[in-house]
């Protein structure tokens, strides 16, 4: 992994074809319902800088990790671009400037070399589908470790026998059925999804529901679902059980689950962590695995950990206090660790990756 300080060798200028082709590498990236929270500045000097679109986050964010962990995983990808044309990424992480969300400062030199991930940054894709419940090998775990292994601070968990599987596919379906209760959670996916193709085409971002592998005709009664009124009072009768069930049978219908934590839960940690998976992603990418990410356990357990729990109505938190006791037990070498993702893992085919918007960029002329 390139995390560079800046030295003294002469910086290139990327052209703006060279430009087009690291930003469009860089929005390859995956991020949390598909909201792309990123924006790029082009400086005079040749520098790029890598900034946080605050207007994209989701609400339901905790200390933008979400945010910090896309905006990671789209700083690797344009690194692994730089490497591909020959160049070496030199990254420096400024503080906020000037109440400018900079994340990143990235220059190019000379004397860069082709990653073999490189070629899998448009092959990655998020697979919802039933993968088979045959653990993956011992070998394709050490090279998804490997991948990371200049990341200080990012930890690879697994999980792979069956009644540990069944616990976490317990704890993740209780995890979305809060998705499924709680209002605020419910405005937030329904303004993410994504129903028709025309309306899909016109964002190019959020979850388009043709790559949600729903059963057939769910995508219609889902649409009836964006009505709260009508949630709250199906949610009575069983309905937030019966959508969790689905992903209570996601993990089921898995062979391996990963867990990525971080010893340094700061934003730059996120961020740091943010490379490290899309480095193991890329990784599941190469030996033809299917990876899907699952953030609700993360993101709950990350409330609960920053005290920001308190802010949801008891019963929830309770029930999210519940969740995190069941979780430990089934990874406690990641107690004390910041969550960064819980992953599903398998020899599947299929998956489709979702549309991006082109790059937003400014070219920044003087120097502001
Ligand atoms: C931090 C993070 C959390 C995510 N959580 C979920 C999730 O809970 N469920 C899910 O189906 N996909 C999840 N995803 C996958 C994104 O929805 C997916 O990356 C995005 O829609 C873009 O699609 P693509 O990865 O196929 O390019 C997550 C991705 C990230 C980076």
């Amino acid at each position: 992994m390139q995390t560079e300080t800046l030295d003294a060798a002469p910086f290139v200028h990327p052209s703006r074809m060279m430009l087009d082709s690291l930003l469009y590498a860089a929005t390859l990236a995956p991020s949390p319902d598909n909201n792309q929270p990123w924006l790029f500045e082009s400086r005079p000097d040749g520098e790029l800088h890598l900034l946080h679109d605050r207007t994209r986050a989701l609400p339901s964010d905790v200390g933008d990790m979400f945010s910090m962990i896309a905006l990671g995983a789209a700083l690797e990808n344009l690194c692994l671009a730089a490497g591909n044309l020959g160049w070496r990424a030199l990254v420096r992480y400024p503080a906020d400037e000037n109440g400018h969300e900079v994340v990143a400062a990235i220059r190019f030199v000379e004397g860069g070399e082709a990653d073999p991930l490189a070629d899998f940054l448009e092959v990655r894709c998020c697979n919802r589908k039933p993968y088979p419940r045959r653990p993956i090998s011992d070998e394709s775990r050490s090279q998804m470790q490997a991948s990371i292994a200049s990341q200080e601070t990012a930890r690879l968990h697994w999980l792979s026998d069956r009644p540990s599987i069944r616990k976490l596919a317990g704890i993740v379906a209780d995890a979305d059925r809060i998705r499924f209760e709680h209002r605020p959670f419910h405005t937030e996916l329904f303004h993410q999804l994504r129903f028709t193709p025309r309306e899909a085409e016109s964002t190019r971002d959020g979850l388009d529901v043709r790559c949600l592998e729903l059963p057939l005709g769910a995508a219609s009664i889902l649409r009836w679902l964006r009505h709260w009124p009508l949630v709250k009072h199906l949610n009575r009768l069983g309905l937030s059980r019966l959508m969790s069930f689905s992903s209570a049978m996601q993990v089921w219908r898995t062979g391996t689950m990963g867990l990525l934590t971080t010893t340094d839960t700061s934003r730059l940690g996120y961020l740091q962590a943010g490379r490290a998976m899309q480095r193991v992603w890329l990784t599941a990418s190469k030996l033809g695995l299917a990876f899907h990410p699952l953030g609700s356990v993360p993101i709950f357990l990350s409330h609960l950990a920053r005290g920001t729990a308190n802010d949801l109505p008891s019963c929830y938190r309770l029930r999210v206090e519940n969740l995190a006791d069941r979780f430990e037990k089934l990874f406690p070498q990641a107690t004390g660790q910041g969550l960064v993702v819980l992953f599903r893992l398998g020899e599947a085919s299929g998956g489709a990756r979702s549309l991006r918007e082109p790059a937003r960029w400014q070219q920044i002329v003087g120097d502001r």
